[in-house]
């Protein structure tokens, strides 16, 4: 796996805006409309504000976009901790999706993850979905050495001891990852150097290496920052 790398931050909100849109056109093209994914942290935060930017803002077919998360942290939807709440900020605020076409993970909303298209296996296809990785490798609320790593079934845990503040998350599973289409990975910085560096090379103990589409893309755009030297 080879990342594509790219200067710096600013590099980084353009060329992972690029690869949305792209497939969010694709999406709508082909199948009439695009069920997404976004990410939380502060990397992915930089790729939604240039989503709400031109040409992006009004070019891309917003109405026909079905908005999730792939993690959420157990915050009232309100708070600025909260995925749901950056993206909104950043982006949601700016561009014409549908209020009933944006599904927070919450406990509340999980029905609405059933109508996300199914792949053969019975799990959610998702068009998108944007991961960002920690540290310590983890992706999504998938830690190292969490028993929710091995979930074969379910496509959300909740996960109550998570060591990146606040502990109590929700999180699609691997398999619900790994049922996309296309995977998009953002890392950004010198202080995820050497987790991005195991996870190329798929070291098993970080969560990140066991993101593997097993019918559609995996793509990482990373910074010069975030390369080994
Ligand atoms: C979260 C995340 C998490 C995040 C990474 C990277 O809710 O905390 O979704 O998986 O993407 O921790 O976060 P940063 O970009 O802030 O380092």
């Amino acid at each position: 796996m080879t990342p594509v790398v790219v200067a710096d931050p600013a590099a980084l909100a353009e060329a992972a805006a690029r690869w949305t849109a792209e497939r969010v056109e694709r999406a709508v093209a082909e199948r009439g409309a695009c069920y997404l994914a976004l990410a939380g942290g502060e990397t992915p935060r930089g790729c939604y504000r240039r989503l709400a930017q031109p040409p992006y803002d009004r070019k891309l077919p917003w109405s026909l976009a079905f908005v999730y998360w792939s993690d959420e942290r157990r915050v009232p939807l309100d708070d600025p901790a909260s995925n749901y709440a950056m993206a909104r900020a950043a982006l949601l605020d700016h561009v014409p999706v549908a209020a009933d076409r944006v599904f927070p993970l919450t406990q509340e909303n999980l029905p609405a993850l059933n109508t996300v298209p199914k792949n053969g296996a019975g799990l959610p296809r998702f068009d998108i979905i944007h991961l960002g990785i920690g540290e310590d490798g983890h992706t999504a609320s998938l830690f190292p050495g969490s028993e929710a790593l091995n979930e074969r079934h379910a496509i959300v845990r909740a996960v109550d001891d998570a060591p990146k503040p606040p502990p109590q998350r929700l999180t699609l599973t691997l398999p619900v990852l790994n049922a996309a289409r296309a995977v998009l990975v953002m890392v950004s910085g010198a202080s995820k150097r050497e987790a991005l560096a195991r996870v190329v090379r798929r070291d098993p103990a970080l969560p990140a290496s066991h993101v593997q589409p097993v019918d559609g893309e995996l793509e990482f755009i990373v910074d010069q920052a975030a390369l080994p030297r």
